[in-house]
């Protein structure tokens, strides 16, 4: 394990007010992966993650990170320590009277590196993060997926063996996070440091993550590889994660509204179906539809790819003799389609 949380609890005093941000929570993370962190705002994602490198203390728990307990430490060790975690925020968190060159040095010249050495280091990460023409810029002159590729630089230059991101693109457009992750997962693959990823987006975390834990109310309701996160989410704030990103909320606001496309007329059935894996190449709509005399309307459908296995989720209604509308579930779900009848 690269870091193991364990029972780490965590609140905040202010006035009279108590917020009991993490409450007993514990969490391995293996080394090398891309653990992604989950959950609706308040729910004490950057409270845990900061506990990572103690950036805030838990009053109850452990925290080891590579084999050291951190949370035993003192002062001076600890300082030392914390160099093999790094971190980046939504923010960018950059020196702005500072070069990008001089930004992406800071950290290398307080761990009293070389001159030489240091002028190579910043040459390398600037490569590895595509601005090898930015060095003399000043922050202020960049695009907000330039100044957090600085602040990665930054974060990765003494050679840390974590990386802790809180919300890295949030404030990026939809392309900008894209290639933004894409720069994370390939420093991921190349140096094999292990990432913590914090995001409120499921496609963030569909995009790069290994495993994610969700979380709600200081608590981990749920955690695991993201293909059985996605494909089949228990608890239910899983749920709607998972839902925002393949649309089928979008059925229930539809029945909410009593839209006419989900109105329905005698006979007719409102289902849902889940395509898993190779159930999603093939025409089983058509070849049901034809087998046993069934109406397909189909309302809406969506499909993701996650970790290279096809989720394709489809909202229609069934039309026809209640035996042959049975019949054309029992041939879906024979063929690894989920088949919810929602509404009839
Ligand atoms: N320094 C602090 N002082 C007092 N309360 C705090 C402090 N930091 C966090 N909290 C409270 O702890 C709870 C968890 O906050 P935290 O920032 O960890 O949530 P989060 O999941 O990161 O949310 P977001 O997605 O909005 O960043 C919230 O109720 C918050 O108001
Ligand atoms: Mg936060």
């Amino acid at each position: 394990m690269m870091i193991s949380l364990q029972n780490i609890s965590k609140t905040f005093k202010t006035g009279q007010m108590r917020v009991e941000a993490v409450k007993d929570v514990s969490l391995d993370i293996k080394k090398g992966e891309i653990f992604g962190i989950i959950g609706f705002s308040g729910a004490g994602k950057s409270t845990l993650v900061r506990c990572i490198n103690l950036l805030e203390r838990p009053e109850k728990g452990k925290v080891i990170v590579d084999g050291t307990e951190i949370t035993s430490l003192y002062e001076k060790e600890l300082r030392q320590k914390r160099q093999s975690v790094g971190m980046i925020f939504q923010h960018f968190n950059l020196m702005p009277s500072r070069t990008v060159g001089e930004n992406i040095a800071y950290p290398l010249r307080k761990s009293g590196m070389a001159k030489a050495e240091i002028k190579e280091r910043v040459k390398e990460l600037l490569e590895t993060v595509g601005l090898e023409d930015k060095e003399n810029s000043y922050p202020g002159n960049l695009s907000g997926g330039q100044k957090q590729r600085v602040a990665i630089a930054r974060a990765i230059a003494p050679r840390p063996k974590v990386l802790l991101c809180d919300e890295a693109t949030s404030a990026l457009d939809p392309a900008t996070t894209q290639s933004v992750l894409a720069l994370l997962k390939r420093i991921n693959t190349e140096t094999g440091i292990t990432m913590v990823v914090i995001t409120h987006e499921m496609a963030v975390v569909k995009e790069i993550c290994d495993r994610v834990a969700v979380m709600e109310n200081g608590i981990i309701a749920e955690t695991g590889d993201v293909a059985r996160i996605f494909t089949s989410p228990e608890a239910p704030v899983t749920r709607s994660f998972v839902e925002s990103v393949t649309g089928t909320h979008k059925l229930a606001k539809l029945l909410e509204e009593g839209a006419s496309c989900v109105r329905l007329k005698p006979g007719q059935v409102l289902a849902r179906l889940k395509y898993l894996g190779s159930s999603a190449d093939k025409a089983l709509i058509s070849e049901v539809s034809r087998l046993y005399n069934v109406g397909c309307n189909i309302i809406f459908g969506n499909m993701e790819i996650v970790k290279g296995s096809t989720i394709g989720t489809l909202s229609l209604i069934f039309e026809g003799r209640e035996e042959d509308i049975k019949a054309a579930v029992w041939h879906l779900s024979q063929n690894g389609v989920a088949v919810e009848v929602i509404k009839r």
